[in-house]
């Protein structure tokens, strides 16, 4: 198991396991009825999932605009979160279809709040990507589901390929949970 910061990291789903999913994420993606593409990056934990994405979406021959939202979702659990806007997008998404592309499904209460603000401005359709879908942790009370799903993910916490513990483990090239001291 690799060591980072001097904890062991089991990795659960590999770089190359990643790219591979990408790929066929990409076709399924392409094989969508979308004609004026626009892809919003949720930041922060979205960053390199959405980078090797729009890549793998050219790769099969796919031309998106890209754009990029800053939400920061508080209160965790069962208690209503609140989700801040902390960067919108420039463009007019009017008419517009949108992909969104996040790190983890959770609750759902980041993405409910972002679809919802893209529905009320007028774009003509918003689908979902995600890396992970932690869809145990959902209940009725935020009914949305992704329409691209990497992988179903068990309810661990996880890390790398973006996704951090106070900023730390981004730069991991891997998805993985942190486990003991080294
Ligand atoms: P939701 O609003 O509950 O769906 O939360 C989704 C957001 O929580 C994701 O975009 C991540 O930023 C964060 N998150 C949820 N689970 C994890 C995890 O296991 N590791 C890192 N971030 C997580
Ligand atoms: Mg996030």
């Amino acid at each position: 198991m690799p060591t980072v910061r001097g904890k062991t990291i089991e990795v659960m789903y590999s770089a190359s396991a990643i790219a591979r999913r990408n790929l066929e994420l990409a076709r399924e993606i392409g094989e969508g009825d979308h004609e004026d593409l626009l892809v919003i990056s949720v930041l922060k934990g979205s960053f390199i999932f959405a980078a090797d994405l729009i890549r793998a979406m050219h790769d099969v021959g796919l031309e998106p605009e890209v754009e990029f939202i800053m939400l920061s979702t508080y209160g965790k659990g069962t208690t209503a979160g609140q989700v801040k806007l902390v960067r919108d997008v420039d463009s007019d998404v009017k008419g517009r279809d949108i992909l969104l592309i996040d790190d983890i499904l959770e609750s759902g209460r980041t993405l409910t709040y972002a679809r919802d603000l893209f529905i009320e401005r007028g774009a003509k359709s918003v689908s979902v990507a995600v890396l992970l879908d932690k869809r145990v942790k959902r209940d009725q009370q935020t009914p949305i589901d992704a329409e691209y799903v990497g992988f179903e993910c068990p309810d661990h916490f996880v890390v790398g390929y973006g996704m951090d513990v106070a900023h730390a483990f981004r730069e991991l090239p891997f998805v993985g949970i942190v486990k003991g001291d080294a």
